[in-house]
């Protein structure tokens, strides 16, 4: 994810930037630049690590004691020097550098055209530069009010102006921003952890929210223009516990970031009015994309089982005959693929070998590819000709877990936007939209329910063997939740479609071999309760998944964990959750090493 880091003060801004940026490398970023106020302004750009950025630097004299700095992590626009951070308006005066999301910044972009700005970088943020010069008359914090006021979107926002030496502007909405107070100057950045080498006294800004700095003294105003009083507050947690947020492992805390990954993912995408998803990565392909009749799915592992509950979305809902193969299979089995096939590829990391490999064959064979991707600029993402970002930051533990859900909610834009231009009813499409942009908070509900999760972690962590059973949208949800659970807590652990398991896994049952069974109130879960009844009828042990309400289940299973209800093809996101969970707990529980599982690799380059 993107990072920020500004100096205002006494001090040498550079040593106080670069270590600040290298702060911040732990979240991950594909390039680095700089840009430093002392009368001219100083600005260099890298793609690649901060290293590289300092090899530029390296002998030039760069000084001056006010300076911004940024990491950037690919959303509009590949990683390159010309997308970096900080971008500047026309003049090459004013400077920013900013994180989040504007979502209008197509529109204002052309209208800024039109009125003769010249823009340098692909991205979004540069429109805010030229926002700020198009209403500049000698007040840098005015004309960023003023910008303020014309973007949507969520964003963090730190800004000079070369003729106005000694300010700076850092504004906050829906991205974070906190302030350092040291002896000598002020480090305004988007993580603590980029600060706390200079001092632990800071200040969080809150949305809607302007700082305004002059040499060392600052005051913090609303978007109105009114100064307010802010409590400075003391940072006693370790760089370590910082970078974790405070969680123990990154699995936890990517675990608890998936209400806002799935707030991000949704982000500027809905048109509730019209029932239509927007998908910007797919504007330029409409009209292939009404052609196509059917979809074959490329992917591994846990971007697999997304995939295969997309399957079932798209066949439902948008008519689109569709199927999930896993990537290292697709490539060596004969395709039927014809001219109104899409192969649609999922990947997290945009690199997965396997699944690069069959986008390549697909291309190579004229067949229409798109992409489901987090990395923007990978090589997945490039081969593709259209897609779809999920734009939920970089995922760091090994385990995939924030990435399955964004899959997932992807899977259904496609589905709305496939599906309007189809048979899908308008009330269908706004019913859907209704139903995602309740899922931020619903996923809030289930983890608060972390305790009950961890207990039952507790009870079962020594158990060596698992089964995992669901139906229909929820039948990948149970090789996922096997897959979790195996591969950070090393137990073993199956998925299966409940329907099968009297077709031969149910020999497997007893008292020391339980189950986890997910069964929401959905169209199978009369289907679901027989399965259920007969692993109680041969001892064994049922933990279910189970709808908010639903108290039979309680009489019946060994433990429960609940889920908010929600529309059959979204149940997945939510029910996966206390999966995550789970694994994660048990992992924990067993003294594994949760974020760098034995034998596995984050991003599998190899086939
Ligand atoms: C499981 C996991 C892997 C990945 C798989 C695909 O937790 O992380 O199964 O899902 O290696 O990776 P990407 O999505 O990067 O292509």
């Amino acid at each position: 994810m993107c990072g920020i880091v500004g100096y205002i003060g006494k001090k040498e801004s550079l040593p106080i930037l670069i270590d600040g940026l290298k702060r911040l490398e732990y979240r991950g970023y594909d390039s680095a630049g700089i840009a430093i106020q002392n009368g001219a302004i100083q600005n260099y750009k890298s793609v690649g690590k901060i290293d590289q950025l300092e090899k530029k630097i390296k002998g030039i004299d760069l000084f001056g004691n006010l300076g911004i700095a940024h990491t950037r992590w690919a959303t509009h626009g590949a990683p390159s020097e010309e997308n970096a951070h900080p971008h500047c308006d026309c003049e090459g005066k004013i400077w920013i550098v900013h994180n989040g999301i504007i979502e209008n910044y197509q529109k204002i972009k052309e209208e800024l055209q039109i009125e003769g700005h010249v823009f340098a970088s692909e991205t979004d943020s540069e429109v805010v530069a030229h926002l700020i010069e198009k209403f500049y008359k000698g007040n840098l914090l005015e004309a960023v009010r003023l910008t303020l006021g014309e973007i949507i979107g969520a964003y963090s926002l730190v800004v000079f102006h070369k003729d106005e030496p000694g300010k700076m502007v850092a504004a906050k909405k829906g991205s974070p921003l906190v302030l350092g107070l040291a002896d000598d100057g002020i480090i305004v950045a988007s993580d603590v952890t980029a600060i706390i080498r200079q001092t632990r006294n800071v200040i969080y800004l809150e949305d809607g929210e302007i700082a305004f700095f002059e040499n060392e003294n600052f005051k913090i105003l609303n978007f109105n223009n009114e100064e307010k009083e802010k409590e400075t507050q003391k940072i006693e947690w370790s760089l370590e516990e910082l970078e974790k947020k405070g969680y123990s492992h990154f699995m936890l805390k990517e675990i608890f970031e998936q209400p806002n990954c799935i707030i991000d993912s949704l982000r500027g995408r809905l048109i509730p009015s019209e029932g239509k998803a927007k998908l910007g990565g797919l504007d330029d392909d409409v009209k292939n994309l009404s052609e196509i009749d059917n979809l074959a799915m490329v992917s591994c592992g846990t971007a697999h089982y997304a995939s295969l509950i997309g399957e079932y979305m798209l066949e439902e809902y948008a008519d689109i005959p569709s199927k999930a193969s896993v990537a290292s299979e697709f490539r060596y089995r004969k395709q039927l693929l014809n001219k109104n096939t899409a192969v649609l590829a999922l990947s997290q990391s945009g690199e997965t070998a396997d699944t690069l490999a069959a986008i390549v064959e697909a291309n190579d064979k004229n067949i229409f590819t798109l992409g489901i991707v987090n990395t923007v600029g990978s090589s997945i993402a490039r081969a593709t000709k259209a897609g779809v970002y999920n734009h939920i930051g970089p995922e760091i533990a090994v385990a995939s877990t924030k990435a399955f859900t964004s899959q997932v909610t992807i899977l259904t834009l496609l589905t709305l936007f496939l599906g309007r231009m189809k048979n899908m009813s308008l009330a269908t499409g706004e019913r859907i939209i209704k139903e995602l942009n309740k899922l931020p908070s619903q996923i809030e509900k289930i983890l608060k329910n972390e305790d009950e999760i961890k207990r039952i972690a507790q009870k079962y962590y020594k158990v060596s063997n698992f089964a995992f059973l669901g139906r229909k949208y929820n039948y990948p949800v149970a090789l996922e939740g096997a897959l979790k659970l195996k591969e950070v807590s090393y137990i073993h652990a199956e998925g299966f479609e409940s329907g099968e398991i009297k077709h031969g896994p149910l020999a497997l049952i007893d008292e020391n071999f339980p189950s986890f069974f997910i069964i929401p109130q959905d169209s199978v879960y009369e289907k679901n309760l027989s399965n259920v009844q007969e692993i109680k009828a041969r001892g064994g042990k049922v933990i279910a998944i189970a709808t908010e309400g639903d108290e039979e289940i309680e009489k019946i299973v060994d433990d429960v964990i609940y889920i908010p209800k929600t529309l059959e093809m979204l149940t997945p996101i939510l029910s996966v959750i206390p999966l995550q969970l789970f694994a994660y707990y048990v992992a924990c529980l067993n003294g594994r090493d949760v974020d760098k599982p034995r034998n596995l690799a984050k991003s599998v380059t190899v086939e």
